[in-house]
Formats: structure tokens, C-alpha cells, sequence
């Protein structure tokens, strides 16, 4: 098919109809496909039942004799610490294994921010103008905190090797109300993009005039390669050492789509001046975690490789989807000129590009074909795209033919609102 912008106004028409047949045909058809969160399907979750009952009457002492059920241990068991560590390569005492949900811990240090400041300015962040650096297209619930807190957000835009670099050391050097930045540094929600070495480096060694800024460097899709080889990233922790910025950095992980979201274990890496500065606030806000589902975990996944093991198997689940939304994407949309998207060799999300102004009304016209998809904008501070065009597609969810159906009804909504 031509690109669109060279068809006839007489070719234009008759693609109109057809398409309008389609819609129609899809209409009746009563749909209610969900293309909207990034939730692992059933059958991801079935592999791990084994998790549900490994700990039981006879398994909750942990290998260092402490009884899980019991209050204490402000940040992890010795065997989740030693799993994770490995799992986020930094140090046992770097890391804080925590809750169920690392969004939680990143919500937190927040908070502490904003009261009590941080470990290297102790002026809290509600006294300061503060301002913070969000990738996009990036992950809508890292923006919504900066919202709920009243730090301007300031776009900077995800590339195919992390986020524009050169724009955010020119942000950073001179502006010191910049107290820090988001980033999902691999298989990035939406992109599936992964930083560049040079990415991390630039990012650990920059001249910031904010003297206490922070990366909040938010490693969720850590092992959730869809091929047999895996991006490699460069350690931030690491990197921000060498480069004299031990303090730069917090590095957040969790199982949640590795075992049960909401049911999963959290985690950070940071130097051990963030760690002692973390714990004490831990300290007064609760007598323990649940070490028992962190010796779950431990006892189910045993050690990296047991990780790295099972994800391969959830790979297998879901790379299919991956390949068919792209398929079906190049068989309707290729060569048209109307729509571009990322085909990530990980992560949970493909990230489509439509013309200019035209994201909103394709969401709104595949909803009422009865797909629902992430709302348009979502993926930008404020919920404001500047450019209409972004729409993050989730394809793990769905069944496989549910999946098919529903990129097929987007591309066909893409096609026809491009027409005009
Ligand atoms: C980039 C990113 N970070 C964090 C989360 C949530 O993680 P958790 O369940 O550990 O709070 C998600 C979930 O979609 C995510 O995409």
C-alpha cells in the first residue's frame, strides 16, 4: 500500500468506505478487549503456583535460623539480600529489600525528600523550588507522583540509547532547582529502549548545580529479555562511584512481573550513606517487612540463575504476543506513512507513534469499537502530549487471538482517522 499522502483524493475516499465497512463490521461484533495495563496474563501467573505453598508449617525459618513470622529485620532477610544484590548487582549492604511494591518505595523517598531532605542537604524539598527530568513517552505512575508533590516536570525525550543526554547535562549545569530525574533504563515502559554505557556514564559523571540530585533509576524490567540474549546495562550504582557521585543514585527493582504483582518482593540498591539514611527513616515507619514472602521467593527462585531461568519461560508466553502485534502492525500499517512503533527485545509495553493530533481520536474510536486502550497522553507529564501521537500498547494481558483482535481494530482506527 502507497504511502497515504500520495493517494488521490478519489483513493482516499474509496479506502474510507472500506475501512468504514470494517469499523461497522466490528461494531456489531460487541467487543470488550483490554489492551490497558501492563499486567501479566494468567498463564504467566500459573508458572509460579509453586509460590503460593513453598513456605507452609515446616519452611518459615530462613537458612541463618531467623523465624520469619515474627516482627524484625528492618531491611531483608540475609538470603532475599544476598538473592537481590546479586539479582541488582551491588553489595549486600547496598541493598533494602522492602514491601511488595517498588512504586511504594519510590513514593516514599519522596515523601522523606520533602520532609526531612536528603542525605547530603538535609533542607527538605517542601522548602525548595524543585523541579525533576521525565523521559518521554515514559511510565505514567512516575509522573503522578511528581504531580501529587508539586514538582514541575520537564520533558525530555526517551531516544533508542536512554534519554537525551546532551539536553539533560545542559538542564542539570544550570539549573539548580533540578533535584533529580526519573528513568526506566531498560526495556524502558513505553519504548523497550536500554541506556547506551554512554548514556550511564554521562548520567553518573555530569556537573550538576543541584548539589544533592537524585536519579531515581527505576530498573523494573530488569530480566524480562524476549530473546535468547538480553541487553546488557551498565551499573548506574558503579558508575556514579567512579565518577565520584556515590550518592547520585537509587536503583529500584521488584518481582512484581517476575512472580505476583502486588503479591511480589521490592527492592533498592544505593550507597550505604542513602541505605543508613533510608533505614532510619524505616525505622519509625515500621517494625518489619514480610520476610515471609521474601523467603518464598528465596526458597522458589533459589538464586539469580533460578531467576533468570523462569523468565526465560515467561518469555515464552509472551514473546508470541510481542511478534504478533508487530505483524499484524506491519501487515495493516507499513509503508502508509500514518504510524511508527518500537518492536522491543523486551519489557511489557510497544510504544506506537500516530501523525501529529491524532493519538486522542484513535483511543477514543477504538473505545468505542469496544478496545480499550492506555488513554492517549498517559505516557507525558500533566497527561499532555504536546505532540497527539503517542499511544503505549500493552500486549500481555490479552489472550493471543483477543491480542490479534485488538491491534487489528487499532490499526484499522489508525487508518482511518489519518484519512481525516
Ligand atoms: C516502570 C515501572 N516501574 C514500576 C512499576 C510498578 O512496580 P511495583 O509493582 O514494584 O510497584 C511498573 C508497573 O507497571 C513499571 O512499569
Amino acid at each position: 500500500m502507497a504511502d497515504f499522502q500520495s493517494l488521490s483524493h478519489q483513493d482516499k475516499q474509496q479506502l474510507k468506505d472500506s475501512l468504514q465497512k470494517r469499523i461497522n463490521e466490528y461494531k456489531a461484533q460487541v467487543l470488550q478487549l483490554d489492551m490497558t495495563r501492563g499486567k501479566p496474563g494468567p498463564e504467566q501467573l500459573d508458572i509460579c503456583n509453586d509460590l503460593l505453598t513453598c513456605v507452609d508449617e515446616n519452611h518459615f525459618m530462613t537458612g541463618g535460623g531467623v523465624d520469619t513470622r515474627n516482627y524484625g529485620i528492618l531491611d531483608g532477610i540475609t538470603e532475599a539480600k544476598e538473592l537481590f544484590a546479586d539479582f541488582m548487582g551491588a553489595a549486600k549492604n547496598e541493598i533494602i529489600v522492602g514491601g511488595n511494591s517498588s512504586l511504594n518505595m519510590m513514593y516514599d523517598i519522596f515523601a522523606q525528600l520533602m520532609t526531612h531532605g536528603s542525605s547530603t542537604d538535609s533542607t527538605p524539598w517542601f522548602s525548595r523550588k524543585k523541579k525533576f527530568i521525565c523521559p518521554v513517552p515514559g511510565y505514567d505512575r512516575h509522573f503522578t507522583i511528581c504531580q501529587r508533590f508539586g514538582i514541575e516536570m520537564i520533558n525530555v525525550d526517551m531516544t533508542e540509547f536512554g534519554p537525551d543526554i546532551t539536553m539533560i547535562e545542559e538542564l542539570v549545569k544550570n539549573d539548580g532547582d533540578i533535584v533529580g530525574m526519573w528513568c526506566v533504563p531498560r526495556y524502558s515502559n513505553p519504548t523497550g529502549y536500554t541506556c547506551s554505557s554512554e548514556i550511564v556514564e554521562r548520567l553518573a559523571a555530569m556537573p550538576t548545580k543541584c548539589k544533592d540530585f537524585r536519579i531515581f533509576w527505576d530498573d523494573a524490567y530488569a530480566v524480562h529479555f524476549l530473546n535468547d540474549a538480553p541487553d546488557k546495562l551498565l551499573n548506574l550504582l558503579d558508575a556514579c562511584k567512579k565518577a565520584g557521585n556515590p550518592d547520585r543514585v537509587f536503583i529500584f527493582s521488584s518481582t512484581s512481573k517476575v512472580s505476583f504483582p502486588g503479591g511480589g518482593v521490592a527492592m533498592l540498591a544505593a550507597s550505604e550513606k542513602n541505605c543508613a539514611w533510608l533505614k532510619e527513616r524505616l525505622f519509625a515507619q515500621t517494625i518489619g517487612p514480610d520476610k515471609i514472602n521474601m523467603l518464598r521467593h528465596v526458597i522458589y527462585f533459589k538464586d539469580l540463575a533460578g531467576i533468570l531461568k523462569h523468565m526465560k519461560k515467561q518469555a515464552n508466553i509472551i514473546a508470541p504476543k510481542f511478534t504478533a502485534v508487530h505483524d499484524i502492525l506491519t501487515g495493516e500499517l507499513a509503508g502508509k506513512g500514518i504510524a511508527s512503533w518500537t518492536k522491543p527485545a523486551g519489557g511489557y509495553f510497544i510504544s506506537l507513534n500516530t501523525l501529529d493530533n491524532c493519538a486522542k481520536r484513535v483511543v477514543a474510536l477504538a473505545g468505542e469499537l469496544g478496545v480499550k486502550l492506555t488513554p492517549a497522553g498517559a505516557t507525558f507529564p500533566y497527561k499532555k502530549d504536546p505532540l497527539d501521537r503517542n499511544i503505549r500498547i500493552a500486549p500481555t494481558f490479552p489472550g493471543l487471538d483477543d491480542l490479534k483482535k485488538a491491534t487489528e481494530v487499532l490499526a484499522v482506527c489508525i487508518q482511518y482517522i489519518s484519512l481525516g
